[in-house]
């Protein structure tokens, strides 16, 4: 039986640093420490302000302050750490291949590949190796193949452990997970390494709630479980725009959809479009690896889920373009969010981007207020699309730390994110602030356009004909 000691996590990211917070506040008598390249990464995380930390999610810093400097450590020195643990996790960036064969679908796993020869390198005994980032299936064969060929004849033994903490929610979703899943060899020593993780969760996740499979079934599922969460979205999105035709109105359709117990209420709120790091990349990867397999209809089946979702995002802009009288050239548009939902200061793959590029396009002046976003990712969002040059960026957009000041003088205002903050403010204010129509375009069906109509604003919805 192996008794997990000490523990490595290589990459202190929004799935890595909150983690293995967890697994050390958790487990007092193992030894957590999370690595990273990034130097400027793992100071923040290091500072001695825990506010400061790199991450934004509710309650985060309070379980860092609690372990950190206790059993929980954060450095940059990856091969000490990979040394002195008995179980290395990985938990290193997968993005979306931006060049060569698969470019714009297939997982980029290149830092995957770089972490497994570092390992192999480095590893003189013998180590389960985790695969916690979101892989294509079969990952794990090549990761096999990299650490027995390289390696000083130590023995290393691969499971996949995907992780489902969504951002906003992580500290919750891994206290009281719906379920944790291990992929292990069949084979002894396979599942010796299998129990060992199930010891390491079971000192808080009830035992039923840990599933042990096959490490393909447990590769495969992690992809699979967000193609479905997209989907649904995907698809009741779609009907957003039905309802806008037909005087039906999407939350109710969403209502009297989710009662049926065989479909459930979660995931069922229209938006202006899903974002995020994952959905996307792992949809794309999944109709990668279907056409890899020859399996067309498979591939074009899962990719409508994203073309609904661009679709979605182009659809807001439009409208925001069409009830501005066609022109939004040197209007000023204000938008209330920037991350991708609320509670986190993450915006890759952001709705609001692909939006404001949009409306960039049409020479809209675009004004950003988020409570959680900085004014230089917001530009470096912009700039990594290439549409076209910072400077261009920088004259199209002003980002604001202060909402009223975003608004004032905008012909509209553009909801992108459900902060909670939004519904608080002092609407009457902002209206007598803009200039008339006052349009307000609710990305996120979060406001009482009711309550704002009766102020004198003119708000359009998503999935309603009002
Ligand atoms: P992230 O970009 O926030 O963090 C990854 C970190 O790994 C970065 O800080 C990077 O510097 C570091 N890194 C990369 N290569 C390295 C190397 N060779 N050595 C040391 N450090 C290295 O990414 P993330 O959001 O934490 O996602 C990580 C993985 O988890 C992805 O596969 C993702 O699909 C998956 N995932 C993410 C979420 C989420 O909510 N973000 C949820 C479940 C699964
Ligand atoms: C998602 C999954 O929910 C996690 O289980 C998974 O671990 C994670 O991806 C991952 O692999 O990275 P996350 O992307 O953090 O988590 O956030 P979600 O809550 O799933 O939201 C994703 C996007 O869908 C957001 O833009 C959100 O606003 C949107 N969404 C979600 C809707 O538009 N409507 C909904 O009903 C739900």
């Amino acid at each position: 039986m192996t008794n997990i000691k000490k523990i490595c996590c290589i990459g202190a990211g929004y799935v890595g640093g909150p983690t293995m917070s967890v697994i050390a506040k958790k487990c007092p008598d193992i030894q957590v420490t999370v690595v990273d390249l990034n130097e400027a990464r793992i100071a923040a995380w290091n500072d001695e302000d825990v506010n400061n930390i790199p991450i934004y999610e509710p309650g985060l810093s309070d379980v860092v302050a609690e372990a950190r400097g206790r059993n929980l450590f954060f450095s940059t020195d990856v091969e000490k750490a990979i040394d002195e643990a008995d179980m290395v996790f990985i938990s290193v960036n997968t993005p979306t291949k931006t060049y060569g064969a698969g470019k714009g679908q297939a997982a980029d796993l290149k830092w995957i590949e770089l972490c497994a020869r570092q390992i192999a390198q480095v590893a003189k005994s013998d180590k389960i190796i985790v695969e916690k980032s979101t892989l294509p299936v079969r990952t794990a064969e090549a990761l096999k193949d990299i650490l027995h060929n390289t390696g000083n004849g130590v023995k290393f033994q691969i499971l996949s452990n995907p992780e489902f903490l969504a951002e906003g929610t992580a500290m919750e979703d891994l206290d009281a997970p719906d379920r944790v899943l291990i992929g292990g060899d069949s084979t002894l020593e396979g599942q010796e390494a299998v129990q060992a993780l199930v010891d390491v969760y079971a000192n808080w996740v009830p035992r039923e709630r840990i599933l042990t499979t096959n490490v393909w079934s447990s590769e495969l599922s992690k992809l699979t479980a967000n193609a479905f969460l997209a989907q649904r979205v995907s698809s009741i999105n779609s009907l957003s725009e039905l309802c806008e035709r037909t005087e039906a109105d999407i939350t109710e359709v969403a209502r009297a959809i989710g009662t049926d117990s065989r479909i459930g209420p979660k995931f069922l709120k229209a938006s202006v479009g899903f974002g995020g790091s994952c959905f996307q990349k792992d949809i794309l990867n999944l109709v990668y690896i279907a056409r890899s397999y020859g399996l067309q209809e498979v591939a074009d089946y899962w990719e409508q889920v994203i073309i609904m979702n661009d679709h979605q995002k182009r659809r807001f802009a439009n409208k925001i373009i069409q009830t501005s009288y066609n022109t939004v050239n040197g209007k000023k548009i204000a938008f209330l969010g920037w991350a991708f939902k609320k509670d986190t200061n993450d915006t890759r793959e952001s709705a609001a981007i692909y939006v404001a590029d949009h409306l960039l396009n049409e020479q809209a002046q675009v004004a950003v207020y988020d409570p959680k976003v900085e004014a230089n990712q917001v530009y470096g969002d912009l700039n990594y699309l290439r549409t076209r040059d910072a400077e261009e960026n920088k004259a199209g957009v002003s980002v604001f730390d202060d909402p009223y000041e975003a608004c004032k003088g905008a012909h509209a205002i553009a909801v992108l994110t459900e902060w909670d903050e939004f519904k608080d403010y002092d609407w009457q204010r902002i209206y007598d602030s803009m200039l008339k129509p006052a349009n307000v375009f609710d990305g996120r069906n979060l406001l009482d356009s009711k309550k704002l109509r009766a102020i004198g604003f003119n708000v359009k919805t998503i999935g309603s004909s009002l």
